[in-house]
């Protein structure tokens, strides 16, 4: 087992990353999650918990276990230092509590992660401001903000972007990684991918919106995306 703590929150321990610990204090996470995500509320502060899962249809005796390539490899510490370097860039994201990955049999582990929950944060397909195409603009230009350092966030989705008292947060780095130089370039192929996964979960989520405004909205986040952040 291995359990790596931000600076600050020294009293967690392995058993805070298991929902039972908590009883009435956790609650499943109901809206936009794969069923692996609990809400916390600890003496001291709120947090999320997250055990890594594979989404879709693969078999469940699967579903919670990876292949263990050492402890600096495993999803919840990779997800954890990506989170710590995002935040040193100042861009929007959860800050990251522990990571812990559990060693499974001889060649597996099992791994999860705790963040701080983003208060009073709604996923974006669930704003209540979507029909304003400024929300999408803001979406537009926190993305590209994002580009520019480098993240390919391999999962952008309505479920990852949240929406907390005006101001948007990206979430959900599984597997997600910073690309650096060469792999950088403005036109490069992983962020058209990127907003092109976004668009079908557009399409998906946000049927509230009928088909003309939602090509509307998708337009005002293109273009401010296109605009060079100065
Ligand atoms: N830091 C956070 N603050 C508030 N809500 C969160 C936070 N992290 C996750 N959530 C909620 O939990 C859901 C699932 O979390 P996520 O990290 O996307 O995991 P997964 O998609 O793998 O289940 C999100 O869509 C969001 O509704
Ligand atoms: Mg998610």
């Amino acid at each position: 087992m291995q359990l790596i703590v931000s600076p600050g929150y020294e009293q967690v321990t392995a058993s805070w990353f298991s929902p039972d610990f908590w009883g009435r204090s956790a609650a499943p996470v109901s809206a936009g999650g794969r069923g692996g995500a609990w809400f916390i509320e600890s003496d001291t502060s709120e947090l999320v918990l997250r055990h890594y899962r594979r989404g879709g249809l693969v078999a469940s005796l699967a579903e919670k276990t990876y292949f263990f390539t050492g402890f600096d490899r495993t999803r919840s510490t990779a997800e954890f230092n990506l989170l710590r370097k995002l935040r040193e860039l100042s861009l929007p994201v959860p800050e990251p509590v522990a990571a812990i990955t559990w060693k499974y049999r001889a060649l597996w582990y099992r791994a999860a992660i705790l963040v701080k929950r983003i208060p009073g944060a709604v996923t974006f397909a669930e704003s209540e401001c979507l029909e304003e195409a400024t929300l999408w603009a803001e979406v537009g230009a926190l993305i590209r903000r994002f580009h520019d350092e480098g993240l390919d966030h391999v999962d952008l989705n309505c479920d990852n972007i949240l929406v907390s008292r005006g101001r948007i947060y990206l979430i959900d780095f599984d597997r997600c990684r910073l690309r650096a130089g060469v792999e950088n370039s403005a036109d490069a192929e992983w962020k058209r991918k990127n907003l092109d996964r976004l668009y079908r979960s557009v399409e998906k989520r946000c049927s509230r919106l009928d088909s003309e405004k939602r090509a509307t909205c998708w337009a005002s986040l293109l273009r401010a995306y296109q605009k060079k952040s100065s």
